[in-house]
């Protein structure tokens, strides 16, 4: 066994470094000692209950002249952060990191360069904040082959879309109250576009299915679109919606890949639909085990930074021993669609002949309607109702809402959310 301690220095003192020096201080893993605090204007930082050994910094050059031999990159951005993260490789340094658009856009680089210098690179805290998913899909479940990936990898969508669901709240009322509680940012748009967990999906599709993915060529469609009327209807259906980030393997071409990030309809008994408030929840299907669900807090100061130290325990335990990574292979082609069922909702002037218009374009393409949904009328001027249909290819179902989309009877855009079927959410 090693008697090396590893000297860490933290890059960033927000809320995760602060709560990472925190448990550092309070309780350090086995061979792991804070020696480092790096932050612009520290002065304004500095924390009594840190131990006073503790070199506390705004000039990053200290940390690179001194002789950590850890460095926990916890700034965010892509930039500098970046840069400072392969310059602590390129020194011989292992690094841990929470940064999801870092690791999501430049993992398989990072990892490589690690490997190269035969140091740890981990990023447990990136996606899913406390929830261990990387250790399970990196070494609990690494002797299994996962197919598909499903998940709530956004706790302020999840915030949001559960309030409306429970408290019939409209969108903006959900939103502002997340924001007043500091689970939504005062620009909220990463999360409610769905950026911030087609990051994090990219990250897991390159531990998980061992496939890369630019971020940027999983589809993502927003939460906006999604109004208290969608939840009155999917209740009726037994579901309810959520923000589902899912990546599935082609098993003819697994290089291949479906992905994407979307509101969606889920049916009541999934465990995607008891995943309630801020909590995340990921579901992995493997080839030889079946499923396996991964749950709890994917944000906020303590359950980040627990991942952080356990990646620090991880180093620790495992120096001197120089890990080799094998990255994985880039995505041969990312599609944005899945087969499967789908729920449309449409807002029309209520008028003689509409549904007949819509059924008739459907059945022009061969999509079979399974429901037709319809609340008392409120309003003859913007009547929404629903339509739900059987799986069907996408591009067929693409080109019939393009057709529906010049009718003339349309209040607002039609809303097509996909129903994840019963055994594809556990
Ligand atoms: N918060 C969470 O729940 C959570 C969960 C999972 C992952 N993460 C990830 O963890 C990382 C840190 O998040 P956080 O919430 O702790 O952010 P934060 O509270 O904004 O902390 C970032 C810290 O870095 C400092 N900083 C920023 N740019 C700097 C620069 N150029 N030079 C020196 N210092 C700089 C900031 O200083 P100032 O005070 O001057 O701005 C701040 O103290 C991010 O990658 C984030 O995505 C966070």
């Amino acid at each position: 066994m090693s008697t090396h301690t590893a000297r860490v220095a933290l890059l960033g003192f927000g809320t995760v470094g602060r709560a990472v020096a925190q448990i550092l201080t309070e309780r350090p893993p086995a061979g792991v000692r804070l020696t480092h605090i790096f932050n612009r204007n520290v002065a304004r930082k500095r924390a009594g209950w840190v131990s006073p050994d503790v070199v506390w910094t705004d000039d990053v050059e200290a940390v690179f002249a001194s002789d950590v031999d850890v460095i926990v990159e916890l700034v965010g951005g892509r930039e500098p952060a970046g840069a400072w993260v392969r310059r602590a490789l390129e020194s011989g340094r292992s690094v841990v990191t929470a940064n999801k658009q870092l690791i999501a856009h430049e993992g398989r680089d990072l990892l490589r360069l690690a490997s190269d210098q035969r140091r740890h690179l981990r990023f447990e805290a990136a996606v899913a904040g406390g929830i261990p998913v990387i250790g399970a899909f990196r070494d609990g479940i690494a002797g299994d082959r996962i197919e598909r990936i499903a998940g709530i990898l956004n706790g302020t969508c999840n915030y949001i879309l559960t309030s409306m669901e429970s408290a019939g709240a409209t969108f903006a009322d959900a939103l502002a109250r997340a924001q007043e509680l500091g689970y939504a940012e005062t620009d909220p748009t990463d999360d409610v576009e769905g950026y911030d967990a087609r990051a994090k999906l990219a990250i897991l599709c390159a531990v998980g299915l061992r496939v890369q993915v630019a971020p940027a060529d999983i589809a993502c469609r927003p939460i906006t679109v999604v109004d208290a009327v969608d939840f009155q209807y999917a209740d009726q259906l037994h579901c309810t919606i959520r923000q589902i980030s899912q990546a599935e393997l082609d098993p003819a071409d697994p290089t291949r890949v479906v992905a994407s990030v979307r509101p969606s309809l889920v049916p009541r008994r999934s465990m995607l639909a008891r995943a309630e408030g801020s909590k995340n929840l990921i579901l992995a299907r493997g080839h030889y085990g079946g499923d396996t669900i991964y749950s709890g807090s994917g944000a906020g100061g303590g359950p980040t930074s627990v991942a952080v130290v356990s990646d620090l325990a991880a180093i620790a335990a495992l120096e001197p021993e120089r890990p080799v990574a094998t990255p994985p292979q880039p995505a041969s082609r990312v599609d944005p669609e899945f087969l499967t069922a789908h729920y449309l909702r449409f807002v029309v002037k209520d008028r003689p002949g509409v549904l007949a218009a819509l059924a008739t374009i459907l059945a022009s393409h061969d999509i079979n309607i399974d429901a037709v949904l319809q609340q008392r009328v409120h309003s003859k001027d913007a009547n929404p109702f629903v339509v739900t249909i059987e799986p069907c290819p996408p591009a067929t179902l693409a080109t019939a809402l393009a057709e529906i989309a010049r009718l003339d009877f349309h209040v607002a855009p039609t809303v097509d959310l996909p129903i994840l079927s019963d055994g594809s959410g556990a």
